[in-house]
């Protein structure tokens, strides 16, 4: 209470915790009562309710992703303006079974009696879902009744502004070195890039792409391209395919092949500063790091971590203690990058690019320790091969189920996968069948790592599908279209590719997204075709309780 002296109001986030956990994280029960605004999304719900005397339990069910709000009351102050029914983002198995005294029940989904709670008279607001996110479609408007309306706050500033922040920032945390970047050619890096060349100057910026055999087919070419037209000599190229591949022919746990490519970059990165002479302290390391990158790493004090991203593996941890790095959009999402973009004046070409992983195709790439069947459910087949997933703020790394529907943009699979996963333990994603050589149960998981062989695959399904894409316009309805190998297949043929379309507006939570019937019959024609798989599948899982990104 002693450090919030002075706010007009708290908002309490949601976690990957339970609060009737000992060790889970608290806040003094006097900041409920000292008449100051208090906001609980999730968690925080919860947390407002088990100090005020209501109870939580773990729910029967979980529920994630897509819900639809239904109003109980009209008159209330943090709801003010919502329409009913409106389409909000959940990610929770606890619930608020009982609000404390005092509160009023506002409204409810299908799986939660208590989905928004208030007690105007002492302030009080809770929410389960989160408001906080682009998914929930009235959720802006929530936090503006909290933030302008109940807490009285003004807003005075101004986003046209923020580049020469920025630059500010920039030009402070170099101060008399130079900055030395690391591009992958990916929009964040290239923002981030152009800000310090302009903080700057051309003289005190170089960059190097290194190229690790594991990103697309083109991908070198269109990077020297871009850099080229920023301005001669500021970027080069460092060949090092093989110093990324072979030590990952050994890595398939999918943390491991991050550690592995994040350490492997590291070292790449010291024998490059080093023979450039750059070792010295008057060069710093600069990042195209954004926001959510930190988040998902654990990087704020009580998430979980879900992945390590490549860029805060030890070996640039320990550039970051000693201050010899500058990440200009470690406070952005995407899309406020890309707008940053935009004022730079950098080319479209470059900025609708869908975004793509640091670790490049090493994590789409998916392996196996075992060789397993596949299994007959009600529902249709258990897939033992795992991927990484979100439920409840928290990681999960569990196998797929595959249902047997060809995912046709009418079908509504998508909201049927929600409700498969939230009922079936132990599932973190759903797949719908498009094509298949022999029928499923002839199919096995194969033992499988990264190989070239393997990585060229998925580098040609995936230059296929981006130019199907990119044709039929298709490319420019989602916000990233993720192409996957699993080790799912026949003697013959020993993977499948899975074709991920994801709707999304910063990368936090994300929607499967239905692809036009005729599109995806041509796409998997073709993929079957021309390329030794054993057939071709649908993600209809959302995030949560999936992630975008495989691994
Ligand atoms: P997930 O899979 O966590 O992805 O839902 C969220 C967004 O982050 C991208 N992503 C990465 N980007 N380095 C990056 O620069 C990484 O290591 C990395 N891992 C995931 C992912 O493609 C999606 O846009």
């Amino acid at each position: 209470m002693e450090k919030l002296r002075g706010v007009s109001g708290v908002i309490i986030s949601g976690g990957p915790h339970s609060v009737y956990d000992d060790s889970s994280p608290s806040v003094e029960r006097s900041l409920l009562t000292a008449g100051l605004p208090v906001l609980g999304i999730c968690y925080g719900q919860q947390l407002i309710s088990q100090l005020l005397g209501g109870s939580v339990r773990k729910g029967d069910k979980g529920e994630f992703g897509l819900a639809i709000l239904d109003l109980l009351d009209g008159d209330s102050q943090i709801l003010k303006g919502v329409r009913d029914h409106q389409q909000i983002w959940m990610s929770h198995r606890d619930v608020v079974t009982a609000p404390p005294a005092g509160f009023r029940v506002l409204a409810t989904t299908s799986a939660c009696e208590t989905a928004a709670i208030e007690d105007p008279v002492r302030k009080l607001y809770g929410v389960q879902f989160h408001p906080e996110v682009v998914h929930t479609t009235q959720g802006a408007r929530i936090l503006e009744n909290f933030v302008f309306d109940i807490c009285g706050c003004k807003k005075d500033w101004n986003p046209g502004q923020r580049i020469a922040l920025v630059e500010d920032q920039i030009r402070q945390c170099v101060a008399d070195r130079n900055v030395f970047f690391f591009v992958s050619g990916g929009v964040d890096s290239t923002v981030a890039f152009t800000l310090c060349l302009r903080a700057l100057g051309a003289s005190r910026v170089r960059g190097v792409y290194v190229d690790t055999g594991l990103m697309r087919e083109g991908e070198t070419e269109f990077v020297e391209r871009t850099f080229r037209a920023l301005g001669a000599g500021v970027v080069d190229i460092a060949h090092c395919e093989k110093e990324f591949l072979e030590p990952l022919e050994s890595a398939r746990e999918p943390e491991l092949k991050r550690h592995v490519i994040g350490e492997q970059f590291v070292r790449v990165q010291e024998r490059i500063i080093e023979t450039r002479g750059l070792m010295d302290d008057r060069w710093i390391l600069g990042q195209g790091t954004i926001y959510p990158d930190t988040i998902e790493s654990g990087g704020t004090a009580n998430a979980a971590t879900i992945k390590t991203h490549h860029n805060r593996v030890p070996g640039i941890q320990k550039l970051m203690e000693s201050g010899r790095i500058v990440e200009p959009l470690a406070d952005f999402y995407k899309d406020e990058v890309r707008a940053i973009g935009r004022q730079l004046g950098l080319p479209a070409e470059l900025l609708d690019r869908h975004p793509f992983p640091g670790p490049g195709l090493a994590i789409r790439c998916l392996c196996s320790e075992t060789e397993e069947p596949v299994t007959r459910v009600p529902e249709g087949w258990l897939i033992p091969v795992r991927s990484v997933g979100v439920q409840g703020d928290s990681r999960s790394y569990a196998p797929v189920l595959a249902i047997e529907a060809f995912p046709s943009a009418s079908s509504k699979l998508q909201e049927e996968a929600t409700e498969l996963i939230n009922r079936t333990a132990g599932v973190n994603r759903v797949i719908a069948r498009v094509s298949v050589r022999e029928p499923l149960e002839h199919h096995r998981v194969f033992s499988s790592s990264i190989t070239q062989g393997r990585l060229g695959l998925l580098r040609r399904a995936d230059a296929i599908v981006r130019e199907m894409s990119h044709e039929s316009g298709f490319d420019a309805k989602v916000w990233q279209f993720p192409v996957i190998l699993i080790p799912l297949g026949t003697a013959e043929s020993r993977d499948s590719v899975v074709l991920r379309p994801i709707g999304s507006v910063d990368g936090m939570t994300a929607d499967s997204v239905a692809m036009p019937d005729d599109l995806l019959h041509a796409m998997s024609a073709r993929l079957m075709a021309i390329m030794e798989i054993a057939g071709v599948y649908y993600d209809l899982t959302h995030k949560p309780p999936g992630t975008i990104e495989w691994e």
